[in-house]
């Protein structure tokens, strides 16, 4: 393991470890691929992807569990979601079982900046793609590259396991018929703005409506979101505008299997926001952040669970899930893959 490095006080940044993986396309097809030091990427000037961002990308994350393996969390389902997104912006799908293979492969060759097992650090993956060649007219690239790096992290929110607040903002994320259910670089390109003025008035994150009636929750710039009602049921927003999160998914099934709580995937209108008892963001970086203050137009609400710390069920999906993730609690079939 690296030995300069501070893991417990990680931040949620860029830092170059040693190998990357990388793989084009051309003359419709995918070359075998290789691993490289080298961490930059030249490109024409035209590239489709500087001119119409024809990109995409994944995150999922490495860990070191209790009895010293390094494992991922159930990367077939990055793959498949990658392969949609690719799909959904005319770009050939890298194949799913190659991008498993070439998360191992990146994640075996860094296996010393896994962090250590208890730091609160993991080593986040991001597989990514984007159109190569020079395009002038509006059209996909002829011509790809799939890469993944890896970067050890610590929380996507300072702070960690402190509650956070966010704000209903004036902006959109996802159009009716968009681009929203997809993990597409341009859906990130226009939340920059929206988070830039979240921060400046001293938010957290934005918690974004439906773009179509601007009465639903969706989500955040980057995470899913779930609420807990106060007879104790586990909620989650139901839209084909937001990203199908991995960790929601994953934390519905523990909740429902492991908890044996009470689940429910549907509309949740913004007039609900005073009725719940917990809220928590989820997703890859943002793990399960949960949040204490919903900030709408000048009206606070305040979430029962308080800005000091998690509510408790959010805590025992927490514990449950980063269990399963750690190798503490027995995983249901097919969730961990071992990488060595
Ligand atoms: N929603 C958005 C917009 C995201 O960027 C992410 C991060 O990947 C998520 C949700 C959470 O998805 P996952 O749990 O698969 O990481
Ligand atoms: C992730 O959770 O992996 C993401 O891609 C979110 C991103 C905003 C950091």
């Amino acid at each position: 393991m690296k030995n300069n490095i501070d893991w417990n006080n990680l931040g949620f940044g860029y830092m170059k470890t040693d190998w990357r993986y990388f793989s084009n396309y051309k003359n419709g097809s995918w070359d075998e691929g290789h691993l490289t030091i080298d961490e930059n990427i030249v490109l024409n000037e035209c590239a489709c992807v500087l001119q119409y961002a024809q990109t995409c990308f994944e995150g999922l994350k490495a860990y070191r569990t209790v009895d010293d393996k390094v494992v991922c969390f159930r990367p077939d389902m990055n793959a498949k979601r990658m392969a949609d997104t690719a799909e959904r912006l005319e770009m050939p799908p890298f194949p799913q079982d190659r991008f498993v293979e070439a998360v191992c492969s990146v994640v075996k060759k860094n296996v010393d900046w896994v962090p250590p097992f208890g730091s609160g650090a993991t080593l986040y993956i991001r597989p990514y793609m984007f159109g190569s060649d020079a395009i002038m007219g509006v059209k996909p690239a002829n011509e790809y590259q799939f890469r993944v790096f890896t970067s050890p992290v610590g929380p996507y929110f300072k702070g960690g396991a402190k509650p956070i607040t966010l704000r209903i903002p004036d902006f959109d994320r996802a159009a009716p018929l968009g681009t929203g259910h997809v993990k597409a670089g341009l859906n990130y390109a226009m939340s920059l703005h929206a988070i830039v003025d979240a921060h400046k008035k001293g938010f957290n994150e934005n918690m974004y409506l439906d773009s179509g009636t601007r009465t639903k929750i969706e989500e955040t710039g980057g995470a899913n979101i779930i609420f807990v009602t106060k007879d104790g049921k586990v909620v989650t927003p139901k839209s084909n505008t937001i990203l199908p999160s991995i960790t929601r998914r994953s934390l519905m099934y523990v909740a429902e299997h492991y908890l044996g709580l009470n689940t429910e995937e549907r509309e949740v209108y913004k007039e609900e926001l005073n009725d719940f008892a917990e809220c928590a963001l989820c997703g890859t970086a943002a793990v399960l952040s949960p949040v204490g203050k919903i900030y709408d137009h000048g009206v606070e609400i305040n979430l029962p669970s308080g800005m000091e710390k998690m509510g408790e069920i959010t805590h025992k999906l927490y514990e449950t899930l980063t269990g399963i993730q750690m190798g503490k609690i027995e995983p249901p079939e097919g969730w961990i893959k071992v990488i060595c």
